[in-house]
């Protein structure tokens, strides 16, 4: 059989930590199915600026589009706040975002039942909570022009940044959150501020538009995203399916990593559009970053990024049952009481990155036997 290419970013932080369990998966998957994985690893973020005196390289950009799918740790480390702005690490994911057109970025949310107590929400309130949220992540206010800081004649300076989003752009995502949603309870709400933003408005109106044209089959609903964070906590199991912009769909998506029980359980599917020859450019990473205050101790979650990997074989590789078992393993795992530090309730057992990560791969070894 071909080997699947995969080009491997564990970057800074607790990016590497968790990888080596990710790792573990992989190795397992190679053991056990009739499957091998040709891997790449490379250097990016602080890591990257370490070796290079870049975030990261042309030639991992290039080694992106030349694998079947990108497995992305973290990025992001204090050790550089001294370094430019356009040397920043956090470039380095936004960069690849943006390269390789990565537009949709697919960021689940869904309570095991083993942790309904570890969420800071009462357990009716979270219990069985499955959402997904669509994030746009190569326009909006992270790339729109003008930005930067600028020095007024008075020496007052301005720092600037513009919120721009194109009918195109709007659409395309719009489109895959109601192809996702067909597949799920078939409901879609939409997310902006079209009361205060002219982006939002269009917004608005284009999902709207893409709807009525092409998905009235699916339900579809708006909110204002302010009001959006505060039903996700009111009452979460209202969503199924959420789309919106790059920077609320960040923050929207953090609060609900809270409802699982904590941002270490968070894992997302960036997806391009489908290219001429039929592939689709792709990147599954963890939605938290580096968590600098608890790297290189061994006690990261790395539940995210395995649930990453399970993604992958998902939507990159089509292999649904390799996904559900990593999945069923998963949640096995945290019925059985482990627990790593930060879903850590009275009278379970609290573990480290590495015994989480064996006990997940044991627990595969069990499930298909
Ligand atoms: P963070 O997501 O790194 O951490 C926030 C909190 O969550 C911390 O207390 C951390 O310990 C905890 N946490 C995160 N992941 C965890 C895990 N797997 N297990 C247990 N606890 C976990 O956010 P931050 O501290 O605001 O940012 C740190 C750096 O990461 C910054 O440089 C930021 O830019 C970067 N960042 C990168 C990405 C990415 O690579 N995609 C995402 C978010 C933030
Ligand atoms: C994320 C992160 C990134 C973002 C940063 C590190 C650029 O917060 O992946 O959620 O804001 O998109
Ligand atoms: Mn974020």
């Amino acid at each position: 059989k071909t080997p699947i290419k995969l080009l491997v970013l564990p970057g800074d932080g607790v990016g590497p930590e968790i990888m080596q369990e990710a790792s573990r998966v992989l190795a397992w998957l190679e053991k056990n199915r009739d499957v091998t994985f040709d891997l790449t690893y490379d250097l990016v973020g602080g890591a990257s600026l370490a070796e290079y005196g870049v975030p990261i390289r042309d030639e991992v950009i290039e080694k992106a589009w030349a694998s079947d799918a990108v497995l992305f740790g973290s990025v992001g480390d204090p050790k550089w706040a001294h370094v430019g702005f356009d040397k920043r690490p956090e470039i380095a994911i936004l960069k690849l975002r943006q390269e390789l057109g990565l537009f949709a970025n697919l960021r689940p949310a869904k309570v095991f039942d083993a942790l309904v107590d570890a969420s800071t929400l009462r357990p009716e309130v979270v219990r069985g909570l499955d959402i997904m949220i669509v994030r746009e992540t190569v326009g909006g206010i992270y790339f729109g022009e003008p930005r930067g800081i600028e020095t007024l004649a008075d020496g007052t300076r301005r720092g600037i940044n513009t919120e721009v989003y194109t009918t195109g752009e709007i659409e395309r995502v719009a489109r895959v959150a109601f192809d996702l949603a067909r597949k799920r309870s078939n409901r879609v709400c939409s997310v902006e501020k079209c009361n205060v933003m002219e982006s939002g408005l269009l917004w608005k109106e284009v999902v709207t538009d893409v709807h009525d044209r092409a998905f009235k089959d699916v339900e579809l609903s708006h909110m204002l995203a302010d009001n959006c964070a505060m039903q996700l906590v009111r009452n979460p199991r209202q969503f199924d399916v959420l789309v919106t912009g790059n920077l609320f769909g960040d923050l929207l998506s953090d609060l609900a990593s809270m409802l699982t029980g904590s941002l270490g359980m968070l894992p997302s599917a960036t997806l391009g559009a489908v290219q001429e020859n039929g592939k689709r450019p792709a990147l599954y990473e963890p939605i938290h970053g580096s968590a600098p205050d608890i790297a290189g101790q061994g006690v990261a979650n790395p539940i995210a990024q395995i649930l990453s990997l399970a993604m992958l074989l998902r939507y990159s590789l089509d292999m649904q049952a390799e996904a559900d078992l990593i999945e069923q393993a998963v949640a096995n795992v945290l019925a059985s009481g482990l627990r790593t530090a930060d879903i850590m309730s009275e009278g379970m057992a609290r573990v480290g990155t590495a015994v989480m990560g064996e006990a997940i791969v044991r627990e595969m070894d069990k499930l298909q036997k």
